[in-house]
């Protein structure tokens, strides 16, 4: 008995410092949405110095709608707790996919409200999405190599056959033409499985080190009289503190350019294209990240599942729809990451990452 009484009685010096060690991103909210309190945590998964926040509107800060349970209207501080809830939470042009637990909070002297309980669990999140995109890819690339030498094969026997029936026509057949025709569409096929093998292979070849702003102007410089002429106007937001990091500058030249080009297409009648690097620390390790979001058509849920999937295009003739499965590709042999998200204000934000080797310094 005596034991559960001291227990139960709290330091309040050793609750803050409970507060402030914990791993956990907690913040404590007013009745109107409003914070109170975050502790460093909180201020570090959310980029943001407590005291610039306080009395700011939790909403605000996540990008979360007034209307929602969090908001000023919201019951959630009053009344009952939020089960495990992941929200994407939008900072600035940042997302983070964020796991949040909300409670009520009763306080004789400041009146109710809640605490917000936050864990990032973007790595978590974006990884997983990336590695789906490459299990998918992997299938169907590996499905294209096996259809590519299934039709190679029996390609060589029929040409030869072909060549021998020719051989045996009389000189003036009408005939000779047409498997003429014949042939030069075997050849067709031929060339087409050539590429299929081809886009098996690796896309990389040697890494040295390399500031990726370099790699991104060079880009932008190759887009520049495109964007003007479509009156697409071009921002970019470079870092100017990256590290360098080991990279093939021009495979990732073409992983971006592949990026941008479809921006542009999904921009036809003019829009912005933004462009910014920077430095992301993750819990675990650091990235570079860049991330080119443009003003155009956004992917609807059903293109999205496909789109770097070798050969999936909705250019019609227009596209090879090979674009995206490219620079998938280029990214993932530089052990980076690439994810792309809808914008709610319309078009979409890709991100590439690509990690800083540890023994580069802080
Ligand atoms: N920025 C974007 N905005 C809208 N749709 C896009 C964007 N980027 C890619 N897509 C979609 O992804 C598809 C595949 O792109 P990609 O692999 O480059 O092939 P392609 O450009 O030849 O169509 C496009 O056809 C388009 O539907
Ligand atoms: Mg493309």
């Amino acid at each position: 008995m005596a034991k559960t009484m001291t227990a139960r009685k709290l330091d309040p010096e050793v609750a803050l410092q409970c507060l402030v060690g914990m791993d956990v991103g907690l913040l404590l909210i007013g009745a109107r949405g409003e914070i109170r309190y975050m502790n460093p945590r909180a201020g570090e998964i959310l980029e943001v110095h407590a005291e610039d926040v306080v009395d700011a509107s939790v909403c605000d800060l996540l990008g979360l709608s007034q209307q929602g349970p969090l908001g000023s209207e919201g019951q959630v501080w009053r009344t009952f707790s939020m089960p495990h809830t992941q929200i994407l939470a939008k900072h600035g042009e940042k997302e983070l996919t964020l796991e949040c637990r909300v409670f009520p909070l009763r306080s004789r002297s400041q009146g109710d409200g809640g605490v917000l309980l936050l864990e990032d669990i973007s790595e978590s999140a974006e990884e997983l999405e990336f590695q789906r995109n490459i299990d998918r890819f992997s299938s169907i690339g590996n499905l294209s190599a096996v259809i590519a030498h299934e039709i190679r094969n029996p390609l060589t026997g029929i040409r030869t056959t072909i060549q021998l029936v020719q051989t045996k026509l009389p000189e003036d057949s009408a005939l000779t033409e047409d498997l003429d025709d014949t042939i030069k569409e075997l050849d067709r096929i031929e060339q087409f499985t050539t590429d299929l093998l081809q886009f098996e292979r690796p896309k990389i070849s040697e890494l040295s080190q390399a500031n990726i702003n370099e790699v991104i102007e060079k880009v932008l410089s190759h887009v520049a009289l495109r964007c003007s002429e479509m009156g697409i106007q071009v921002k970019s937001e470079l870092g100017s503190d990256l590290p360098e990091i080991p990279l093939d500058s021009d495979a990732v030249r073409q992983a971006l350019l592949n990026i941008v080009l479809n921006a542009l297409d999904a921009m036809p009648e003019g829009g912005s294209l933004r462009v910014t690097s920077s430095t992301r620390r993750y819990r675990t390790r650091r990235a570079v990240e860049i991330a080119i979001a443009d003003t155009g058509s956004g992917i609807s849920p059903q293109v999205m599942e496909k789109i770097y999937d070798p050969f999936f295009t909705t250019r019609g003739t227009g596209g090879t729809g090979l674009g995206l499965s490219i620079s998938l590709q280029i990214v993932k042999e530089h052990e980076g990451r690439i994810y792309v998200r809808n914008r709610s204000q319309g078009g979409v934000i890709f991100r590439l990452s690509f990690p800083v080797p540890e023994e580069i310094g802080e």
